[in-house]
């Protein structure tokens, strides 16, 4: 399967500063089961999620992302001059063109930043630490902003109940620098990708291969698709062995491990991964009931609660890793 890896013998890089947004407004499962044919208690013990966030009509994922940069900016005690990479991770930009990464640089005033997005779906917060460590390790750049931000809202087809319970909006964002001395940083990165499943978890309409017509559209072809079950074990499968990866390039056992971050999509995908790791429940971060699955934000977000809750501490390693439509995956190891 194609992979990539890290470069050991490059510089390290650091997370410098954390920070995430969700919009003020609560879907409820209790909300949907006025929708669809659902019930609390069935989103819950299939997914784990109880509620997620809905952004307004006036809100664009990348105003969500601003939110989100802006925090994470402040923490690192960055200005937005000095930062010279921007990468957003979507799949539900603000236009086809320009990037919503672009949208972002305006709102920020960061004049000085490249731009651009990144689509890998759930992992695409990840492969922008990844891309975002290149540049900075190989001093291309020196101070990256990476978010991953989603409106799925506006991809959802509120009607079918196999997938609007477990979407959800809101972005995260991390500020990458050099790590100066000391032994914390980014330890590894990891990423695959099989173009052999593209048909498991899509948007079929909107693109250039089947544009949106007035009967497209009624047929919300325009909206997300998914062969739940198919997604389902590939997700397992897959992020097992991307933790297996990046903790055998850290040189990590389980034991050494202090805290799990993984995609927040279902609790029973993430029980899995806890059953091959081999880590008591509580180093399983888990959010999922109060956002549900928000893509490429999901382990930004989560990362971000982590670190201002006290979930994770100076010195503590540990692991992040997603998966997502593509199908693509990706993990990193950090020494926090
Ligand atoms: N409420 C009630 N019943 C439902 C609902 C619902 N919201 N949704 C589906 N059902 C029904 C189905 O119609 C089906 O009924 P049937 O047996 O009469 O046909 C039954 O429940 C079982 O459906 P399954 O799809 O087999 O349910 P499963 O236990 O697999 O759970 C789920 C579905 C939650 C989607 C699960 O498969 C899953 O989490 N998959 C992975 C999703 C994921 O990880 N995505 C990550 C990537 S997302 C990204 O990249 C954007």
């Amino acid at each position: 399967m194609p992979e990539i890896t890290n470069n050991p013998n490059l510089d390290s890089i650091r997370i410098a500063g954390t920070g995430s947004y969700v919009p003020e407004k609560i879907l409820t499962n209790d909300d949907l089961a006025k929708r669809v044919d659902t019930s609390d208690e069935w989103i819950v013990s299939r997914t784990g999620i109880r509620e997620r966030r809905i952004a307004s009509d006036a809100e664009a994922t990348s105003d969500l992302a601003t939110n989100a940069a802006r925090k994470a900016m402040e923490q690192a005690g960055v200005d937005a001059e000095e930062l010279d990479l921007i990468i957003v991770a979507t799949i539900s930009p603000d236009t086809f063109f320009p990037a919503t990464a672009c949208y972002v640089q305006r709102n920020l005033g960061a004049k000085n930043a490249v731009c651009f997005d990144v689509s890998a779906a759930c992992s695409g917060f990840l492969y922008a630490m990844s891309i975002a460590r290149q540049f900075i390790s190989t001093r291309s750049a020196h101070k990256a902003l990476i978010i991953g931000a989603e409106k799925l809202s506006s991809m959802v087809n509120w009607e079918d109940r196999n997938t609007c319970v477990l979407f959800g909006d809101g972005a995260g964002a991390a500020v990458i620098t050099r790590a100066e001395g000391g032994d914390s940083g980014v330890m590894s990165t990891y990423m695959g990708s099989d173009g052999n499943q593209t048909d498991i978890l899509v948007v079929p309409g909107g693109g250039s291969a089947c544009p949106i017509t007035p009967s497209n559209a009624e047929q919300r072809l325009n909206t997300i698709s998914m062969q739940g079950r198919e997604v389902y074990r590939y997700a397992v499968t897959a992020m097992r062995g991307a933790c297996d990866r990046v903790m055998a390039d850290a040189k990590l056992k389980s034991e050494d491990i202090s805290m799990v971050i993984p995609h927040q999509a279902n609790l029973r995908i993430i029980d899995a991964i806890r059953e091959r790791l081999d880590v008591p429940q509580e180093k399983m971060f888990v959010n999922l009931e109060k956002y549900g699955n928000t893509s490429a934000a999901a382990i930004a977000i989560a990362l971000d609660e982590a670190n201002r809750t006290g979930a994770i501490k100076r010195g503590d390693k540990i692991v992040l890793v997603a998966f997502g439509a593509g199908l693509t995956w990706a993990a990193a190891a950090i020494h926090w």
